[in-house]
Formats: structure tokens, sequence, C-alpha cells
């Protein structure tokens, strides 16, 4: 592709694909585990833009390369920027620190360095990506600092920044020794969107106190002579495919066939999540380990699928050895031969293979502790035509929100997460059928395509 020829740009810290090694020595290119690629792939598949980011591989050198219509610019990081400035500054301090300080974040002048380092590398990438006033779609917490830094490089550029994780509340964010860098950062877009109106409103309180940034109309401040917009923008996913996806036989047939290997239980309860101490892993099979106790739990099983993430980072090792001992302990007191109560897969599985897991499940269980959104939550209604199956989410979650017809919990309560899952296990079809026929008005007509409208025509970009 040209020099500067690329119109739309999305940058995110990872490409939607990631550079794997096999043990062969070759590799090859695999989806990437997240949120963010789920919503955003098909929308620039569909506006055949540009994506930058990393190819998930440290040291790897990849020339850009169109795949399916979407160029993607890969970024290379060393195996010290992979240490630092992702699993470090971006892992280490800031995902903890803006998900309620759940676990501990670290602060490191050496992870800062590398913070600034590597968003400065990405906004070379982009300047020689976008052609002239082109609209360039910032994503995520990893790269806060990239709209200033692009728009002294390229100020002809429209910049929108997305941040996909919560924005914590003042007095926690106020820990971070950067927080000013870190504003400043983000006042270089034209507009700033968050999940939620309580994001708006943390950041903007935040600008006004520690940038010269004035507070201007509603959801707008002015800095360094310009208007930045701020904005609500609850993500979704592609609902009418994933709906379609589940309608195939196939997908129905493979749906039974889980069903049937699993002994044909009465209830299937189900958990799929990447494997981050955020989501509350432990507190559900804490749930259900009490449930099976106290003998209520009836003729169940339940399957907890979770991707593989950040596995270098200390506080995911010490989460899954925690998980992995419950999960033990679990089958090991409640399991029969052949039977067991407790499926735990650590792996990522094609889209459709997930899709018959979501039909297979009469009772989902998504109980994070904090989640800027949680598309599982999304995808599990999308997947219920049948209007079966009941969603048991939490209410520190963005999704909880919109989805108000799911059982709510707070993911700190044992005691309620355990009542509000014998109370999904034991609903009568007439409510739970009730609940998803809202839950799927909900998540069909505010789709993922939707949410991008919204956000890019608030940045001003002609549809
Ligand atoms: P996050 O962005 O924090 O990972 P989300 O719930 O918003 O959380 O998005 C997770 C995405 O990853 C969803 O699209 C989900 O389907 C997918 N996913 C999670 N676990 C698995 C798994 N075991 N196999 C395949 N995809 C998974
Ligand atoms: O949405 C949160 C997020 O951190 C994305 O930015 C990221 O792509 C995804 O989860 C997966 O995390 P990681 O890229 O660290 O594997």
């Amino acid at each position: 592709m040209a020099e500067q020829s690329a119109e739309f740009v999305v940058v995110a810290n990872r490409l939607p694909v990631d550079l794997e090694k096999l043990p062969d020595g070759t590799q090859r290119w695999k989806r990437s585990p997240g949120g963010l690629v789920t919503a955003l792939e098909p929308m620039l598949r569909s506006r055949e833009g540009a994506w930058v980011g990393w190819p998930g591989l440290a040291d790897a050198e990849a020339e850009p390369f169109v795949e399916d219509g979407l160029t993607l610019h890969p970024v290379m990081l060393t195996s010290k920027d992979v240490e630092d400035y992702y699993e470090g500054f971006s892992n280490g301090t800031l995902w903890p620190l803006y998900h309620d300080v759940v676990a501990p974040p670290a602060f490191h002048r050496h992870w800062w360095q590398a913070y600034v380092r590597v968003n400065k590398r990405f906004a070379e990438a982009v300047a020689e990506v976008a052609a002239p006033n082109a609209t360039v779609w910032i994503q995520d917490y990893q790269l806060q600092l990239l709209p200033a830094e692009l728009r002294v490089l390229r100020p002809d550029l429209r910049i929108g920044f997305f941040l996909h994780i919560p924005f914590p509340p003042t007095e926690l964010y106020q820990q971070l020794p950067w927080r000013k860098e870190i504003v400043e950062g983000l006042l270089g877009a034209d507009l700033v969107g968050f999940h939620t109106p309580g994001g708006v409103r943390n950041f903007r309180w935040l600008a006004t106190r520690f940038t010269d940034a004035k507070p201007g109309a509603r959801n707008e401040v002015s800095y360094d002579g310009r208007t930045v917009k701020l904005g609500a923008f609850p993500i979704s996913i592609d609902s009418a495919q994933l709906d379609e996806l589940s309608r195939t036989p196939e997908v129905q047939q493979r749906a039974k066939e889980i069903r049937n290997d699993l002994g044909n239980p009465e209830r299937v309860i189900l958990g799929v999540d990447r494997l981050d101490y955020t989501k509350g892993i432990d507190v559900r099979l804490r749930a259900f380990e009490e449930l099976l106790q106290e003998d209520r739990a009836g003729d169940t099983v339940m399957i907890q699928l979770a991707t593989p993430s950040r596995e270098r980072v200390e506080h995911y090792q010490t989460m899954r050895a925690g998980i992995e001992q419950s999960v033990g302990r679990i089958n090991g007191t409640f399991a029969r031969v052949g039977h067991p109560v407790l499926h735990y897969l650590h792996q990522a599985l094609p889209r459709d293979e997930l899709a018959a897991f979501f039909v297979a499940a009469d009772v989902m269980l998504v109980t994070p502790l904090r989640d800027g959104m949680n598309l599982v939550a999304k995808e599990y209604v999308a997947c219920r035509s049948d209007l079966g199956g009941v969603l048991v989410l939490s209410e520190f979650a963005g999704a909880a929100i919109e989805l108000k017809e799911s059982v709510l919990v707070n993911p700190h309560d044992t005691d309620g997460v355990k009542n509000a899952l014998h109370q999904a296990l034991t609903m009568p079809a007439a409510e739970s059928r009730k609940r998803m026929k809202s839950l799927r008005r909900q998540v069909l007509s505010n789709d993922v395509d939707r949410w991008a409208r919204s956000f890019l025509d608030a940045l001003g970009l002609p549809s």
C-alpha cells in the first residue's frame, strides 16, 4: 500500500490476528483474543480500512499485508517493550487501576518510560499510513498517549479515541503518578468515548482538575484552542451474524452433542471468559460449590471455558493456580467416575463451537468484579433465538446498564450469587422466556454497527 493513503485507520495494541510460532519453527496467523477484536473486525472489514497494531509476538518484524480487504500494518515490539509496556504498564499498572484496583496496581518508572516510547512508535506508524485529512480511530488503554502524539505529527487528521475498559472513579485514578500526562494524551483527540456516562463524568472532572482544559457545553471541554467532545457509547456485537450462526443445523446439532457428552444432565451452567482476575471466575465456582454442598444444585453440570491470557503477568499466574485448584477440589468432592460436575477448558474455541456452547447452556454465569462492557453476556443472548436460557449478570459489568432483564448480582456477595444461581436453575420457563425476549430485543437492535456509527457520527465522519 502506498504511504499516507488510508482514509480510515483503526489503531489498537493488537492486530485482529496474532502471529503464532509453531513447534516446527513455521509461523501462522490466528484470531486475537478479547472483545475489542470481536467488536471492531466486522465494522472495519465493511469499510475497507487499515488497521495498525502489534502482531502479538515479541521482535516479530512483519510487512504490511491485506487480509479479506483489510490492510494490516504491523508495529514491532521488542521483548523489552512487551515486558515493560504491555505486561508492565498496560497490564500491571493501568488494567488493575482502571478495574477498581481489584488487584493492586504497580507503579514503575521504567514501565512508564516504555509506555511513552511505544505510544510514540505507534504515532509514527499511523502518521505514515493515514491519508491527508484521514480519520483515525484509536482503541483502548494501551494507547492513551497516542491522540496527542499523533496530533503533533499530523494536525490534519480527525482523531477519535475509545476506551474499551472502565474509566475509574476519580479517587482511584489520582493514584497514578502520570495522571496529568495521560489525561493530556487523551485530550489530543477530537472525541473521547467511554462505555458509560460515569466514565464521561470522571474524565471531564479530571481534565479540568489536572490540565488547562475548561468545561464547555455538556459533554465537551475546550483545550489548547480546540473543542474536545466526550461521549458514552456502549459497545456491542454483530448480533445478527451470531443469531444466524446459532440457528444453523450444524450449531444446533453440536449443542445437542455437547449435552449428550455431558451425560444429558437436567441443567448446564456455562462461564466463558478470558482467564482474567477481573472476571470473577472464582466467585462463580464458589457459588456452585456451595450449592453442591447444600445439595441444592440438582442434576447440574457446569462448564467453564477460559481463553489463556497475559500468562507472564504475576496476578494472572496466581489466579490461574487458584482456579485450577478449585476445579480439582470441586470435582474431587462431587464427581463420579466418568461424570465430572465441572468441566474446565483452558482453550480458545472457534466461533461456531462457542455458539454451540451458548445454545447448550441453560444458565450463563457472567460475574466480573468490574468489566467495561462484557460482550459474552450479549453473545449468549444473541444465540438464544429459542428464548431458552437465563443470564446471570454482575451489576459491575457495563452490560448491566442495558441488560436489565438478566438476573443481576453483586459478585462480592457470595450468598447473593449462590441464590441467584439457584433462582436461575429453577426459574419457571414462562418467566425465563419473557426475560430472554426482552434481552434479545435490546441486543439485536443495538448491535456493533450501530455503536460504530454513533461514535463515527459524533466524530463527524460522513457515513
Ligand atoms: P474482554 O474484552 O475483557 O476479553 P469480553 O467479554 O468483552 O471481554 O470479550 C471477550 C471475547 O472473547 C468475546 O467475544 C468472547 O466470545 C471471546 N472469548 C472468551 N472466551 C473464549 C474462549 N474460550 N474461546 C473463544 N472465544 C472466547
Ligand atoms: O477490551 C480489553 C482488552 O484488553 C483489549 O484491549 C484486548 O485486545 C483484549 O482485551 C485482550 O487482551 P490482550 O490483548 O492483552 O490479550
